[in-house]
């Protein structure tokens, strides 16, 4: 997940900031976007979120990972040289130990991860290229989520290598359906035919699990949210009171989502001395700060089906919580 960001992506950013939030806190029902999360504190709760007994999201796309990285990387390759995309690698933890196994599978490996935040890439190419041999880092900072001509430059390949771009970790769950189906649309524009598309989605479980993973008994993910008003006192000069607000985690059957929002305690005014705005807030109204979609068996494939993949394999774990499917573009 991001921290911080190069000076051109940081003006960007805070310019995205303020419409954003402009935007979220004068709509009806309010709301801001999820990606708001990531600021340095967000990322650090984010990595702490990832090992609750709770949040099993993590650990069991780890296992699928660990059980099925040979075949998927050799799935992929179909012989040739394969070269790593990470779209959102942030510390790029959960990519181990497919490079591991890219690397036994073909001696070295090019690998590219893409992230808003430099400093987290930097941090992810020391400890790669010290941890796993044959592994070279080449990061990307970019926002590979915004661009205006509907694909994502990733830059040539030599003829015999194929691109494979990861997306895993549930990151595509976090988009709303119509926002998913328009980034693979971009990634697909930006590859070749052959190249593969790793894609990691949550699957819809039981209600209790899902809400636990999302309420946990901690208070991570409760801090997680709250560190948003954090975000906003510190970079709009926001006056919120974090504390006036509860984190509140929600399933949402209907749309397949756990819904998180920070419910206001009371009534209340908030100033955004940035960008002269006054919020009033009636006790109970929340702000619906972001949807984690749950997918369901096959859908993940014909997301891939629509952005111009053939979905190739799927593997899940025993529970079918999790699952990591392979598209190649065609
Ligand atoms: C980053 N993303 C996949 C996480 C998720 O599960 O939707 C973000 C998160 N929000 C609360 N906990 C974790």
């Amino acid at each position: 997940m991001t921290a911080a960001a190069s000076p051109a992506v940081a003006q960007q950013l805070d310019e995205r900031v303020s419409a954003a939030v402009r935007e979220g806190l004068t709509a009806r029902p309010k709301r801001l976007p999820a990606w708001l999360f990531y600021d340095e504190a967000g990322s650090r709760l984010f990595d702490a979120i990832t090992e609750l007994p709770e949040y099993y999201v993590t650990r069991t796309e780890r296992g699928i990972l660990l059980l099925a990285s040979d075949e998927i990387l050799a799935r992929a390759a179909e012989g040739a040289r394969l070269r790593i995309v990470e779209l959102g690698a942030g510390s790029a933890d959960k990519t181990r130990v497919l490079l591991k196994a890219a690397t036994e599978m073909q001696g070295a490996v090019l690998y590219e991860p893409v992230d808003v935040s430099a400093t987290a890439l930097e941090g992810a190419r020391q400890r790669i290229e010290r941890e796993i041999d044959g592994v070279t880092v080449a990061p990307r900072v970019m926002d590979y989520t915004h661009g205006d001509d509907g694909r994502l430059h990733l830059g040539p390949v030599v003829a015999q290598e194929r691109r494979l771009v990861v997306y895993i970790g549930s990151s595509i769950g976090n988009f709303e359906p119509h926002q998913a189906a328009k980034l693979l649309r971009r990634v697909r524009a930006g590859l070749r035919t052959g190249d593969g598309f790793l894609l990691g989605v949550d699957q819809a479980k039981d209600e209790a699990t899902l809400l636990a993973a999302y309420d946990d008994a901690a208070g991570v993910t409760a801090a997680f949210n709250r560190n948003l008003l954090v975000r906003l006192n510190r970079e709009l000069d926001a006056e919120f009171e974090p504390e006036a607000f509860e984190h509140c985690a929600l399933w949402n059957g209907t749309r397949s989502r756990i819904e998180m929002h920070l419910k206001s305690r009371g009534a209340q005014r908030v100033h955004v001395g940035a960008l002269g705005l006054t919020v009033d807030f009636a006790a109970g109204e929340s702000i619906h700060t972001e949807n984690s979609y749950k997918y369901r068996p096959g859908q993940a494939e014909a997301l891939l089906a629509e952005a111009g993949f053939r979905a190739e394999a799927t593997w899940t774990d025993a529970r079918g919580w999790f699952a990591v499917c392979l598209g190649r573009a065609v």
